[in-house]
């Protein structure tokens, strides 16, 4: 049954992505052509809880933001309201379900829909709120790419560019002084950056978490370059990558999450210990997180932000809209959390990289 709908809201939350303002743009105008009033929770479902927390976003509200960075409402990767973080009188942290508070909040505000936009932590509170009658659409973002049911999410493709970007200036200065260069990239446990903005940098050696690395492997390749007179060469490990036998670093603890970082490091150490070249190490970071959105990415969250709206005007909630070359369709929120997207062993990326003499590290 097609629902009356007449109000509603939209919240971004975890990890920013290039594309996040992209996807609020179309979803105001697009509700704006059907007549319906949109309101934006700031900072994920905080703004729920906050006074003046809840924001109208109308036509000018939107006014030239497609190619901007961040999102004008916010974002954190803290506020899970199912897992409320709280001190009890001890000091000490205990969680607590604020689901109803955020039922009830987007009753009080007379919101008949939300669309959450996020990537699997986000979506998965999106998911709990739906089961708990709320009605909710989801749109996939993460620069991770690593959300299933959707071939692609608003973020990564730009993150890809950044990074690859960042490893061609590497090229010059490794060549310069005969260096080899390691550069940690993100995905947490998916490879996809790594090995896209790799293949695309033409990295000699590609690290990512689906193979388990040989350091035997990766110093071979190296030592193989500088014989052949090729006197630098360029390490491209994912954030999540690990030995054979070994398990992803953690570098540091913060609001209750652990964070993934340092193989960088340890293995710029370890190439220069058994090969004596001289290596160094960089982590581009939050770098592939920022700035304004690449022309697909826009065209994906615009896609995304329009055909979501499409969605709750069908009233079939609980879904998320998902890429399907070429088509934008619906798919369950269920479907796209079940599990995380990781580089198939047998896709033709990863074919082509080790066509083209890549060492993948095994
Ligand atoms: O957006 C996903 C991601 O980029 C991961 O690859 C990374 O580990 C994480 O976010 C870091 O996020 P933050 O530092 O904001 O917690």
């Amino acid at each position: 049954m097609t629902p009356n709908i007449r109000r509603i809201a939209i919240n971004t939350g975890g990890g920013d992505a290039p594309g996040l303002n992209a996807v609020i743009r179309a979803v105001v105008r697009s509700s704006e052509q059907r007549g319906w009033e949109v309101f934006g929770i700031k900072d994920g479902y905080d703004g729920l809880f906050e006074e003046n927390g809840i924001i109208r976003l109308d036509r000018s509200a939107v006014r030239g933001i497609t190619h901007l960075g961040g999102t004008i409402i916010g974002t954190t990767n803290r506020g899970d309201p199912l897992n409320w973080r709280v001190l009890d009188e001890q000091g000490s942290t205990i969680l607590i379900d604020r689901s109803q508070e955020v039922i009830d909040a987007l009753a009080a505000h007379e919101i008949d829909a939300l669309i959450a936009v996020g990537g699997d932590g986000s979506l998965s509170i999106a998911q709990a709120l739906f089961e708990k009658g709320l009605n909710v659409i989801g749109v996939p973002k993460t620069i991770d790419n690593d959300l299933a049911a959707t071939n692609l999410t608003f973020g990564f493709l730009t993150a890809v560019e950044t990074a690859t970007d960042a490893i061609d200036k590497l090229h010059s200065t490794a060549e310069a002084h005969e260096r080899v260069m390691v550069v940690e990239l993100m995905g947490r446990n998916a490879g996809w950056i790594a090995l896209s903005a790799g293949v695309a940098a033409t990295a000699d050696v590609i690290l990512i978490p689906e193979i388990p690395y040989e350091m035997e492997r990766v110093c071979d390749k190296i030592q193989e370059r500088y014989a052949e007179g090729r006197n630098f060469a360029i390490v491209v490990v994912a954030e999540g990558a690990f030995p054979v036998g070994g398990e992803p670093l953690f570098q540091r603890q913060g609001g209750g999450k652990q964070h993934l970082g340092g193989i960088g490091a340890l293995i710029a150490e370890e190439i220069a210990e058994h090969t004596g070249q001289e290596t160094r190490h960089l982590v581009l970071g939050h770098l592939q997180r920022g700035g304004g959105p690449n022309a697909q990415d826009r065209l994906l969250a615009l896609r995304f932000g329009a055909a979501a709206v499409d969605l709750v005007a069908a009233g079939q909630f609980g879904c998320m809209v998902a890429l399907d070359p070429p088509d934008v369709l619906a798919v369950p929120l269920a479907e796209a959390i079940a599990e995380t997207k990781n580089v198939p062993i047998d896709s033709d990326i990863l074919k082509a990289a080790r066509a083209l003499g890549t060492c993948m590290g095994d």
